[in-house]
């Protein structure tokens, strides 16, 4: 058996679900059962009921779906994959902030641990963060975490004053106005999309700031052909696959999520085979960390 064959015989006999985030490595996408963003992968965490779900993305993620999901053994294949954004916004910093600001609203991108979860109203995705601020009366102050970058691109398009925590996504952070711009003069035919992870300068150069799977929607939908995609380069394997006929180009030099990339196929097959690499969390993380996440969730229903 090679190594794809015993992953899958695995699977099936601990009838596990493997879930992948658009950025991880083409080989995880293709063996996994759903391949999407983190919204989608939260919703589908929450639905699938499954007793094992083997989570290829970053620790955030693998701890949302154990929120959700409590009962299923949860696996993150590499212990290793952190966010290093949402380690940039730690539970002690926010109760401080939460006690000097007792009637703030806290927004946090699920791009946030589990214990800092437990300390916040509502989360939200970027591919939701509209829908989720502007269901905040207009009369409440709001402090968005961890990312400064998402909240700055909230408030320059919705017009909603927001306090910003000083969070940043070092792969997103790092793509400049000029590598959008020296991409479009390469391929002046190309709309533009970028992720609202990035500077607010390099969404003003671009055509559209989207969620991953609001990119994929978009390419699907849009009858342009030619694409300059502005975010981590893993997503270019869905786009291509989907879209055989299109062009796709990445921003030089390419964005990539080292943290993403950690996941190996050989990760897969050890974790399967003992079922380790798992997700704990103690019950009164799950319960507390839960509520903010479900407050989005049925936003969306
Ligand atoms: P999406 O929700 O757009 O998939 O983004 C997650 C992420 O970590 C982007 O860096
Ligand atoms: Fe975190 Fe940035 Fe990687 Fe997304 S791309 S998982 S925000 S470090």
């Amino acid at each position: 058996m090679d190594l794809v064959e015993k992953i899958n015989f695995l699977k099936a006999k601990h009838q596990a679900v493997i879930l992948a985030h658009n950025y991880t490595a083409p080989e995880i996408q293709d063996i996994a059962d759903f391949v999407g963003d983190s919204l989608e992968l939260s919703r589908k965490a929450a639905a699938c009921h499954a007793p094992v779900i083997v989570f290829c993305g970053v620790r955030f993620m693998a701890e949302t779906a154990k929120i959700l999901s409590p009962d299923s053994i949860v696996i993150l294949p590499n212990p290793h994959s952190g966010c290093p954004m949402a380690d940039m916004a730690d539970l002690q910093a926010v109760r401080k902030y939460k006690q000097e600001h007792p009637d703030t609203v806290f927004v946090a991108y699920v791009n946030t641990t589990a214990a800092t979860k437990t300390a916040v109203d509502i989360c939200c995705t970027s591919g939701n963060a509209e829908e989720v601020i502007c269901s905040i009366p207009a009369d409440k102050k709001i402090l968005f975490l961890p990312d400064g970058n998402l909240g700055s691109n909230l408030v320059d398009k919705l017009g909603r004053k927001m306090e910003l925590w000083p969070g940043f996504c070092p792969t997103h952070n790092r793509i400049l106005p000029e590598a959008i711009r020296k991409a479009r003069a390469g391929h002046p035919d190309a709309v533009v999309l970028v992720h609202p992870e990035c500077l607010p300068a390099v969404v003003a150069e671009a055509d559209h700031a989207l969620s991953t799977g609001g990119m994929l929607k978009f390419v699907r939908e849009s009858e342009q052909t030619q694409f300059i995609i502005g975010t981590e380069t893993g997503i270019l394997h869905r786009m291509k696959q989907e879209n055989p006929a299109k062009l796709f180009y990445p921003l030089a030099p390419e964005p990539l999520c080292p943290n993403m990339k950690k996941i190996t196929l050989e990760d897969l097959l050890f974790s399967l085979e003992d079922l380790s690499n798992r997700i704990e969390l103690a019950p009164e993380v799950i319960v507390a960390a839960r509520k903010p996440i479900e407050r989005m969730l049925e936003l969306g229903k």
